[in-house]
C-alpha cells in the first residue's frame, strides 16, 4: 500500500463553461467521443448544425455513442440496437419495440458555440449556467487574423495552471525575461477577473512599452490582449480532463498587417514564444505541491485574490485534511494501476 494520499489536489472538479472542442472538429453528422471532466462523453452535430454534448454511455447496454453513433436528424441513434435519442437525452424510439423506455435518459450538457469553440458547461449537480461566455470583438471585426494554434495536455489541476497569470516573478526564472510584467489592475467582477499589465519588451531597436490586458471568463476560458509590438488576441481554453490533468488550447490571433503570409508568419512566430514559455512552466506544475498556505513575498502577484475568486467555481467540498498536497509520485508514473483485480476474484470462477 503506497502513503500517498489519494486526493492530488485540494479541489475537485470546478464547474463553468469549457471547451470540449473546436468548431471545425465535429461537422454536421458527427458523432465523436470526447473525454472531460471524468467523463465519457458524446459530441454530436445535428442537421440544423447545432452541436450535442451528451454522456457517451446509451443506457440500454452501455454502448458508447461516440464510437459509431449516427446522426439522423435530431437525434443520435446507438449503434448496438438502434436505440434513439434526442438533443435532450431522451429516448425517442426503440426500433425493435412498440414502446420507448422513459427511464432511459442521457445526462445533456449546455453548449455554447462561439469564438471557434464548442463549449460545454459543467456543474457537478447539474446547476444550470450561472454566467455567459461572450464573443471576442476582435475575431468578427476583420480586423485581425487567425488563428494560430497551440495544445498541450498537462498533468496538473486546472486552478493550479491558472495561478501561473497572477506569478509576475517566475517570469524572470522560468521563462528567463530581462522585463516582468507589472500588474497595475487585478479586479474581481462575479466570474470574471480583469488583470492589466504593463510589460517592456526588449526589441533589436530597444525597450518598448507594452501591455498585457487579461480577462478571465470563469475556470475555463481567457481572453489576453497583447499590445506594443504588434497587437495579438489570444483566446484561450482551459478544460479539466480530470482533477489532475487539463487540456489547454490556445488560438492567437493578430492584427491585420495587409496579406495573409505576413500575418501567419507573424502569427507563428507569436505563438512559438507564448508556446515556449508554456512547455518551460510544465515541468513546474508537474511536480510542484499545492501549498494552501505558500510563504509570499510583500511584491509577490495577488495568489490569495486569485484563490479566493476561484473558490467560488467548487460545488463541492474543498478537502481542507492537509496544507501540503505533493504529487502521489512522479506524473510519468502516474497512470501506471495497480494489477486488477480478475473477473473470477470479482464474481467467483465458474468451477467452484
Ligand atoms: S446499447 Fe444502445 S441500443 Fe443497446
Ligand atoms: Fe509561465
Amino acid at each position: 500500500m503506497s502513503d500517498a494520499p489519494a486526493n492530488r489536489y485540494p479541489f475537485t472538479m470546478p464547474f463553468g463553461w469549457f471547451a470540449v472542442a473546436e468548431t471545425p472538429d465535429v461537422s454536421v453528422g458527427d458523432a465523436k467521443a470526447a473525454y472531460y471532466f471524468d467523463t465519457h462523453l458524446v459530441l454530436w452535430r445535428d442537421d440544423t448544425g447545432e452541436v450535442h454534448v451528451q454522456d457517451a454511455f446509451c443506457p440500454h447496454l452501455g454502448a458508447h455513442l461516440g464510437h459509431g453513433g449516427i446522426v439522423d436528424n435530431c437525434q443520435i441513434v446507438c449503434p448496438f440496437h438502434g436505440w434513439k435519442f434526442d438533443a435532450e437525452g431522451a429516448n425517442t424510439e426503440i426500433p425493435y419495440s412498440e414502446r420507448i423506455n422513459r427511464s432511459a435518459k442521457l445526462r445533456t450538457y449546455p453548449v455554447a458555440e462561439r469564438n471557434g469553440f464548442i463549449y460545454a458547461w459543467y456543474h457537478p449537480q447539474e446547476e444550470p449556467p450561472s454566467y455567459e461566455i461572450p464573443e471576442v470583438d476582435e475575431l468578427v471585426n476583420g480586423e485581425f487574423s487567425g488563428p494560430t494554434k497551440t495544445n498541450h495536455i498537462v498533468e496538473t489541476g486546472i486552478q493550479e495552471m491558472a495561478e501561473n497569470g497572477v506569478d509576475s516573478a517566475h517570469f524572470r526564472y522560468v521563462h528567463n525575461v530581462d522585463e516582468v510584467p507589472v500588474i497595475q489592475r487585478y479586479d474581481i467582477d462575479g466570474h470574471r477577473t480583469i488583470m492589466e499589465s504593463k510589460q517592456r519588451f526588449p526589441t533589436p531597436r530597444g525597450v518598448v512599452d507594452g501591455r498585457i490586458d487579461a480577462t478571465a471568463e470563469g475556470p475555463g476560458v481567457s481572453v489576453v490582449r497583447f499590445s506594443g509590438i504588434i497587437d495579438t488576441v489570444l483566446v484561450t481554453a482551459s478544460t479539466p480532463i480530470r482533477s489532475d490533468q487539463t487540456e489547454t488550447r490556445f488560438h492567437f490571433y493578430v492584427r491585420n498587417m495587409g496579406d495573409e503570409a505576413t500575418n501567419s508568419t507573424v502569427g507563428q512566430a507569436f505563438a512559438a514564444e507564448v508556446d515556449k514559455q508554456f512547455v518551460e512552466d510544465m515541468p513546474i506544475w508537474e511536480h510542484k505541491a499545492h501549498l494552501v498556505r505558500p510563504a509570499l513575498a510583500d511584491t509577490d502577484g495577488p495568489f490569495m485574490k486569485f484563490r479566493k475568486w476561484y473558490s467560488q467555481f467548487y460545488a463541492e467540498d474543498i478537502s481542507d485534511d492537509r496544507t501540503v498536497f505533493p504529487p502521489p509520485y512522479w506524473p510519468e508514473k502516474m497512470d501506471e494501476t495497480p494489477a486488477k483485480a480478475t473477473a473470477s476474484a470479482k464474481y467467483g470462477s465458474p468451477t467452484t
